[in-house]
């Protein structure tokens, strides 16, 4: 098996034009803690072309929290344009971390963090949403005292323009939201809850979305449903980088997948071929 990323070529699925003024604006951290300002890493050489360069990616990431020991060890996480790659792995093995890093959250010590090819490993986290990036964390997504409709407007807080159209976008791609814009966000269940964070996110008209654990703590059949939300959503050439604890479903619909354990890259292919990996189904997808 490869442990190049991005050796295969797969193209696009079906890229449309969905932020053609490349409008990015500022998300809210809900709850959150104010996240730490990144030290510039030493960049390594940025890719030439844009060619077999994925669209977002972290790149050789080391690092940690703080002053803390490294959790991440020269790990390369990446996706292309439109395409949907899924990080799994052991709890603690540092998914949740690689996203933080690309996302600015952390300092890394080592490697470089590239969208469409321009060097942002210096860039805040906010910085990053102006380039395009939107991230869904894994706890305290949403503000469960606002409602569904105040939870959209604060994605969009910052937008000068008009929102209503993306709003009806989210809506459309989320019914359950439309009839509930009225109830607060807390009120909901919690597949009804992460079609908020998901909305939240897209209120932004992000080029990439990230998504920590997506579906957890929902039922299978709901599961299923943010899944093809999430490649309905690709399909209009939005990239998007998630985290899954389902790995098999999400490898299912993964163009790329990473398998990570203790901070490092332990097996990086499409999702298919890991799918069908021995060695990855015994270890990692319960056989
Ligand atoms: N804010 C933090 N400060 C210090 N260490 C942290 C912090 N968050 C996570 N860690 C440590 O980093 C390591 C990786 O944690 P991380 O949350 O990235 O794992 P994960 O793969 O997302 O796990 P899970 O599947 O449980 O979500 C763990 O050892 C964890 O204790
Ligand atoms: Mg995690």
């Amino acid at each position: 098996m490869s442990t190049d990323p991005y050796h295969d070529s797969r193209g696009n699925k079906d890229v449309s034009v969905t932020n053609p003024k490349e409008e990015s604006l500022i998300v809210a951290e809900p709850e959150g803690k104010a996240p730490t300002k990144p030290t510039p890493a030493k960049p390594k050489p940025a890719v030439a072309n844009g060619d077999d360069a994925p669209f977002l990616v972290g790149r050789g990431m080391t690092g940690g929290y703080g002053r803390g020991a490294d959790i991440l060890h020269d790990c390369t996480i990446g996706v292309n344009k439109g395409e949907i790659a899924v990080i799994v792995g052991p709890n603690g093995a540092g998914k949740s971390t690689a996203m933080k890093a690309i996302f600015g959250m952390l300092n890394l010590h080592e490697g470089a963090v590239l969208i469409d090819n321009e060097d942002i490993t210096g860039l805040s986290p906010q910085n990053r949403v102006a380039k395009g990036m939107a991230f869904v964390p894994q706890n305290h997504n949403i503000f469960t005292s606002l409602t569904v409709e105040e939870n959209l407007e604060m994605g969009a807080f910052l937008r000068r323009d008009d929102i209503s159209g993306t709003m009806e976008q989210v809506y459309q791609l989320f019914p359950i939201l439309k009839d509930k814009r009225r109830q607060a966000a807390g009120e909901l269940s919690g597949g009804q809850r992460q079609q908020v964070a998901v909305g939240r996110a897209l209120m932004t008209q992000p080029k990439v979305l990230m998504l920590d654990e997506p579906t957890a703590g929902v039922s299978p059949i709901v599961m299923d449903e943010l899944f093809d939300r999430i490649i309905e959503v690709a399909r209009t050439g939005i990239s998007i980088l998630m985290v899954e604890q389902n790995a098999r479903q999400a490898l299912a619909i993964a163009d790329k997948g990473y398998v990570l354990v203790q901070g490092r890259n332990r097996f990086t292919d499409t999702g298919e071929a890991l799918l069908a990996d021995p060695e990855v189904r015994k270890s990692f997808l319960g056989g």
